[in-house]
């Protein structure tokens, strides 16, 4: 494994998307099978791992998933040699929108619960989840700003954030690291890099492999029944969707099979290569993809590689998940 940094902390190249574990992927994992591969993940080498208050969802015996929960279990006995991050901010509703709710009172509810959830004394990294409209940046901002005084949590970041918000944000407390959607398939927010490079905010990738259609092991048979997975109304997963990006997953199996690679790991090496502040968080619930995603820092591909690629990506027209839609 290799390292990179948030604020002054380092933390694995690749971190743990654990978010399926208990949600959007179809029906949670049992509660001990999650905590082991959890657990087995740090031992690979894995030390930032990834979760949210909203990441919830029903076993079959009608319990509740608390992802969290399984996090913070997982990694008891290592807790000060990982780093975890949280989210506050977004409820997911049955009809697969979100609410979003940043309010001062409601951060304070959010953050108890996570530190009980987690177990921990302090959170290391807490995220805004999404922006909530009704509540400025320098509001939320504060409420970090006396977190962090309290001890409470160490650094703080910011998810699918813009460049206005992020600068008023960070000037009234420093921000840690953005939480964007970025993949192959969702480059919208490159845009971003230079405020990134100036302000030295990490970049922390999420649905780095375009929700593991990237990974090239879906094709036009693959089917997601379960009304828990969300994959069932992602874009590039219809018949439409992998049509418009063959031409993409053509390009990841020829790049493999010239490095000896897969391509999932050619997906997380692209990003890693493109800059030393990336940091993706592939999420995975098998002990086989957790390495092979691990190993993808081990794959160079240099900027004329990277700028060959991008320039092959501009001329792509792909249909991709953008996220879940905010109630009305
Ligand atoms: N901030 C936000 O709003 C936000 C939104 C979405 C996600 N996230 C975070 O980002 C993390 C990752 O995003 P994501 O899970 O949506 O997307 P992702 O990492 O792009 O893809 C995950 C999917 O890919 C599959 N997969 C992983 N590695 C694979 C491999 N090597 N070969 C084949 N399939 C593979 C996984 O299936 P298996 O589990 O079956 O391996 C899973 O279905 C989440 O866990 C969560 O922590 C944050």
């Amino acid at each position: 494994m290799q390292y990179r940094k948030i604020g002054k902390e380092t933390v694995s190249s690749v971190g743990l998307g654990c978010m399926g574990f208990s949600h959007a992927y179809g029906a949670p994992t049992q509660k001990e099978e999650a905590e082991r591969t959890i657990r087995a993940a740090y031992d690979m080498g894995y030390t930032f791992f990834d979760t949210a208050e909203c990441y919830t969802g029903v076993l079959a015996n009608g319990a509740v998933s608390y992802n969290e929960e399984l996090v913070g279990n997982a990694l008891r006995d290592v807790r000060d040699k990982v780093f975890i991050a949280t989210k506050f901010g977004v409820t997911h509703n049955a009809d697969k929108t979100l609410s979003l709710d940043s309010s001062p009172e409601r951060i304070r509810r959010s953050i108890e619960g996570s530190l009980k959830r987690l177990g921990v004394e302090r959170i290391d990294l807490y995220y805004q989840h999404r922006i909530d409209p009704t509540v400025s940046p320098e509001t939320v901002a504060t409420v970090m700003a006396d977190l962090i005084k309290e001890g409470k949590i160490k650094y703080w970041g910011i998810s699918e954030a813009d460049e206005e918000y992020l600068r008023r944000a960070y000037a009234v407390c420093p921000v840690a690291a953005v939480q964007n959607r970025f993949s192959m398939m969702a480059r919208h927010h490159e845009k971003l890099f230079p405020v990134l490079e100036e302000l030295g905010i990490a970049f922390v990738a999420f649905s780095p492999m375009a929700n593991g259609f990237l990974t090239g092991r879906y094709d036009a048979r693959a089917r997601f029944d379960d009304k828990e997975d969300y994959r069932g109304v992602m874009s590039q997963f219809t018949a439409e969707g992998m049509k418009k990006s063959a031409e993409l997953i053509e390009l990841l199996n020829r790049l493999a099979a010239e490095k000896n690679a897969t391509p999932a790991q050619i997906s997380l090496a692209w990003m890693l290569c493109k800059k030393p502040y990336i940091i993706p968080i592939p999420g995975s619930r098998k002990l086989d993809r957790l390495k092979e995603n691990a190993k993808a820092a081990e794959f160079i591909l240099t900027a004329a590689e990277i700028i060959e690629i991008d320039n092959r990506l501009n001329t792509m027209d792909f249909l991709v998940f953008g996220g879940s839609p905010v109630k009305k």
